[in-house]
């Protein structure tokens, strides 16, 4: 009931300023805008979301407007388009987000903004995750996987992706502080956690909803993160991670960012990284276990390090990490097929014109990355789960798993590392079982195998461990 009011709400509210704004002149794209005030949003919800879009695309074309969330959008679904938007054009889209999940993440975030403030923020956090700093993280990332995955091991059911959104989190803690005392970090994961839980639901400040406790979270994390920056201010140490990148930060005139605009960066970039790579993560397991025949290719090539590190006894090395290409295409073709940010959103800041139509200012645009990456045109059978299509690089603009243009993601190389580092230690060292027949896709809102993948994880044997090897003469 109180869905269907904020629904009611939002769709009145944008419906309102259309009204107020409609003065453009030009041809929309095709499509529907559904319903007065709800649009197509319950057609969206009833279904599968990427059935929506595939079928509207299927209908209209690569280009269409639709009516969803309460605003009138248009969809984009081919590599130009998305460039367009993107990059070419990027001055004339703004980035969009609701105020209420805006205001939990923090508004001094690099994602919200554009121009000179996003720049200064992007170049901070882009050379913290450099690759020259990121080569310094393996083995704290390793030892991050090897603990993790010892814990599942046993005869116990666990949450996948549960489990995986904890190692992330480690590894999103570690590429911001470097080493952090354990009991800031777990206070940090103790208010994460509970701002997590309330961010997508209802917002609504009622005592006791999830919201509202959301919110109180977000407050007590923004004090935490301010004692640690303090304490980091008394240290003066140039640490190279990305909260001393901040605190290091001068603009032309000599201006250091604000306390609040560290927090609001720190809290971002956690969430930015989080359930992301958690997904991914879930997805690899699962893609690798419905395909035998590849684990055994993957368990090969990651053999031959693991004997070279005398059988896991020394550290995986920065130079094997970046040696790894069967593992690599799996982890590529695993974010092609599932696609974890399968669209973003952009608002039209002005009246633009495109391939003879008109967005008009103040309407979404959304780059449907998952069709572009679904569609047979650029990836052959795309159905199918073929890591080998990654042989020939992609066409350009067909291949967005972490974006485009000036919001592309800064923290891609980190999480394909994490990736790399964390099959290379369950290969080698486990089999796992999903437990359940179902399959299926379900939205948190990131897409995740169904329940989370469901799956018991056991150490392998020395025998197994041999027999493993033998594949590796073969390929
Ligand atoms: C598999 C894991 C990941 C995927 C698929 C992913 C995907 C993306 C995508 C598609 C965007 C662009 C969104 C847009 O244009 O609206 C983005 C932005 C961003 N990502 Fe990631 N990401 C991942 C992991 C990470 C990690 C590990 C970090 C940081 C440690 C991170 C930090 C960010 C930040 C800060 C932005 C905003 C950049 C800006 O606005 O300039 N991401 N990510």
């Amino acid at each position: 009931m109180l869905m269907h009011a904020f629904l009611f709400l939002v769709a009145l509210s944008c419906y309102i300023f259309i009204k107020r704004n409609r003065n453009f002149t030009g041809k929309l794209p095709p499509g529907s805008l559904g319903w007065p005030y709800i649009g197509e949003t319950l057609q969206l919800y009833s279904q599968d979301p990427n059935l929506f879009f595939l079928n509207k695309q299927k209908r209209y074309g690569e280009i269409f407007k639709t009516h969803i969330l309460g605003c009138p959008s248009i969809m984009l679904a081919s590599p130009e388009a998305a460039r367009f938007v993107l990059v070419n054009q990027a001055h004339l889209f703004k980035p969009t987000y609701p105020k209420s999940k805006e205001n939990l993440i923090g508004p001094l975030a690099l994602f919200f903004h554009q121009g000179e403030y996003h720049t200064r923020l992007r170049k901070l956090v882009q050379g913290s995750l450099s690759l020259d700093n990121l080569r310094r993280f393996v083995p704290d990332i390793e030892a991050i996987a090897v603990s993790a995955l010892e814990s599942w091991a046993g005869s116990h059911v666990i949450n996948t992706f549960r489990e995986m959104k904890k190692l992330s989190f480690e590894v999103g803690i570690l590429a911001i502080f470097g080493h952090l005392e354990v009991n800031k970090k777990e206070q940090l994961k103790e208010n994460y956690s509970i701002l997590d839980k309330g961010y997508n639901s209802f917002p609504t400040k009622l005592p006791g909803t999830p919201y509202k406790k959301a919110f109180l979270a977000r407050k007590r994390l923004q004090e935490i993160l301010k004692e640690i920056i303090s304490g980091r201010k008394e240290k003066r140490l140039p640490e190279k991670d990305l909260l001393g990148c901040m605190l290091n930060s001068k603009d032309e005139k000599g201006g250091i960012l604000s306390d609040d605009q560290i927090a609001d960066n720190i809290i971002g970039v956690l969430f930015a990284a989080q359930d992301t790579t958690a997904s991914a993560l879930t997805w690899i397991l699962k893609y690798l276990h419905d395909h035998p025949k590849l684990l055994e290719i993957v368990k090969a090539e990651q053999q031959v390090i693991y004997e070279l590190n005398d059988k896991g006894n020394s550290h995986l090395t920065w130079a094997q990490t970046r040696n790894m290409p069967v593992t690599y295409k799996v982890i590529m073709e695993s974010l092609r097929m599932a696609s974890i940010i399968s669209f973003t959103f952009r608002e039209a800041v002005t009246d633009v014109k495109y391939k003879g139509y008109i967005i008009p200012k103040g309407w979404k645009v959304m780059p449907l990355f998952r069709n572009i990456h679904h569609n047979p045109e650029f990836f052959h059978n795309p159905q199918q789960f073929d890591p080998s299509r990654f042989e020939v690089a992609p066409k350009p603009n067909t291949f967005m798993p972490f974006g485009s243009g000036v919001h592309a993601c800064p923290g891609n190389e980190l999480a394909k590392l994490e990736m790399l580092i964390m099959v290379h230690h369950v290969v080698t060292r486990y089999r796992w079982k999903v437990e359940g027949s179902e399959s299926g896709i379900q939205y948190g809102p990131f897409p995740i195998p169904i329940h989370g993948l469901p799956a018991r994880f056991q150490k392998q044997s020395t025998q197994e461990k041999r027999i493993t090897c033998g594949a590796s003469c073969y390929t």
